[in-house]
């Protein structure tokens, strides 16, 4: 079976948007479409970026199990709040720590919100970051409007039809640019 990377990038205390994480693993599990697995910046708790992992001398096993899981990843679900207008520090950490693992690497991404529009002015800075650092990012949206009241804190949603249905579209397309990026690796 495929496996795609879910990666929740909210490390703040009182966070909503990590419900929305394991909304998506039950939802690829529960669907039989891929085995998902949670990467949780909040518990790697990386320290702020100070070198690239090609060129960190001696690199924590933790960055190094990190790399894997996004090496290994057929494709990936980057789980994002919007603070101020922009994706959070701890994701822009990660994605500058690596490189060549992010190449052509299928991205779907979901972003987050208390308010009414689902974090989605995240979309062209962090769409910009990950096109520049040579991933692929799918063109689909799950925009995610307040978000403490779409989700229980185990991640069910509240409209599980309506929610399922959105999971479809998204994760279709991001399934599409999975298989195709398959067959070009032969
Ligand atoms: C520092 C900060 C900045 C925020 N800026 C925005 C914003 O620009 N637009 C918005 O819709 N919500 C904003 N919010 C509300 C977040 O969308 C809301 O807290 C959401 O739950 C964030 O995900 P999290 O709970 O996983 O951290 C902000 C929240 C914080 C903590």
């Amino acid at each position: 079976m495929r496996n795609i990377v879910i990666i929740s990038s909210s490390v703040r205390l009182a966070r909503n948007s990590h419900r929305v994480a394991l909304y998506f693993k039950r939802y690829l599990s529960e669907h039989k479409i891929a085995n998902a697995d949670i990467v949780d910046l909040n518990e790697y708790k990386f320290p702020l970026f100070d070198e690239r992992l090609r060129s960190l001398p001696n690199p924590a096993q933790q960055v190094l199990e990190f790399a894997d899981k996004i090496k290994n990843a057929g494709g990936i679900i980057i789980v994002t709040p919007e603070y101020n207008g922009g994706y959070p520090a701890s994701l822009k950490n990660v994605i500058d720590l690596l490189y060549a693992e992010w190449k052509r690497k299928p991205i779907a991404i979901a972003t987050v919100s208390s308010g009414a529009f689902g974090g989605s002015q995240v979309i062209t800075s962090l769409i910009f970051t990950l096109w520049k650092i040579g991933a692929w990012v799918v063109p689909s949206m799950f925009p995610v409007p307040k978000v403490q009241e779409a989700y229980d804190p185990e991640g069910a949603p509240t409209d599980k039809e309506v929610t399922d249905k959105r999971a479809k579209t998204f994760v279709d397309e991001l399934v599409w640019c999975m298989q195709a990026s398959e067959k070009m690796k032969g």
